[in-house]
């Protein structure tokens, strides 16, 4: 209990932008592999996800009172995964109005209430940094879009084009709201509501692209199996890039580590390794392959 309690304390000092507090499904921290603390400022939201036992939760319950009068935490929300529809509940404050993630100057919707991820991906904080720094004046295609964050952060540092393919039409329109609220014009930045693999046709009118992000689930039931889908992806870039292209290609697979990216890579041909995109530091993991993995890739001019 010590360390999360200790990560409270963090988060009430921890400013404006979010960020992981307490990462314990890294493994670093035994016994407490099923929870993770979030800063939202001003929320701070704790996930679960296995059942604890009533005891934990009553002590948890019990230590959080400490905090009742921090006025940097408005609002703590124990979310329990574990469970269908992911309920939160509220252990100080009551929700109310909107609440978004704020990263580098830029906001981004958030919702505690109806959906297992609030809409912003703190483990993808490196990738919008790499991003931002190469895309200026690029064409984009956001594969995957969910939020639209990684748009946001395109549009915003002066990309020519951005194109985002989700099939969940409610995240697109959460991605409409996020570019709304930053005050981005949004003339260059396409929404596509579609299953991707049904859609390369619409994606590729759009193209060639000069950067293309792949962040896919590990497995989405009749939508996504990374074992058979990530390949298809890879065999399509081909078609869809400009001669001097790049790829941000992320696996989520906790059971799949590097090699399974670069191999897929080494089968389509023509694409350098560029860099290894670490997960920012507050996600530590004991073995690191079982983390988030995401490499740039350069399409190679021998190709
Ligand atoms: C891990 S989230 C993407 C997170 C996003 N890149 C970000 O940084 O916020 C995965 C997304 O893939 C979408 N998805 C899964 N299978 C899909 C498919 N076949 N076609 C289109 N979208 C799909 C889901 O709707 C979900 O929004």
């Amino acid at each position: 209990m010590q360390p999360i309690i200790q990560s409270i304390h963090h988060g009430a000092k921890a400013g404006a932008d979010a960020c992981r507090l307490f990462h314990g499904r890294g493994h670093c921290h035994p016994g407490l592999e099923f929870i993770s603390v979030d800063w939202f400022a001003p929320v701070l939201l704790i996930s679960l996800y296995k059942e604890p036992n009533a005891e934990w939760l009553a002590q948890l319950s019990r230590e959080i009172t400490q905090f009742d009068h921090q006025p940097e935490i408005a609002n703590i929300i124990l979310q329990h995964r574990y469970m269908a529809g992911a309920p939160s509940e509220s252990l100080k404050g009551k929700l109310e109005g909107d609440y978004y993630a704020q990263e580098r100057g830029l906001k981004f919707r958030l919702n505690f209430k109806a959906n297992q991820n609030a809409g912003f991906f703190l483990d993808m904080a490196n990738c919008r940094q790499v991003l931002r720094e190469h895309v200026k004046g690029k064409s984009v295609l956001n594969l995957f879009a969910y939020t639209c964050a990684f748009s946001v952060v395109a549009a915003e540092a002066g990309a020519a084009q951005v194109v985002n393919v989700d099939m969940a039409k409610g995240a697109l329109n959460t991605g409409r709201t996020n570019h709304q609220c930053n005050n981005i014009d949004t003339r260059g930045v396409s929404f596509l509501g579609h299953d991707i693999f049904k859609s390369w046709g619409k994606i590729r009118r759009y193209g060639p692209y000069d950067m293309v992000i792949i962040d896919p689930p590990s497995f989405q039931a009749g939508s996504f199996n990374v074992m058979k889908d990530y390949q298809k992806i890879v065999r399509k870039l081909p078609g869809l890039l400009s001669p001097q292209a790049q790829v941000i290609a992320c696996l989520n697979s906790p059971d799949l580590s590097f090699s399974f990216l670069r191999e897929l890579f080494a089968d389509a041909r023509g694409f350098v390794e560029k860099q290894l995109i670490a997960t920012p530091a507050s996600f530590p993991e004991v073995d690191a392959e079982k983390g988030l993995k995401t490499l740039l890739f350069e399409t190679s001019r021998e190709a």
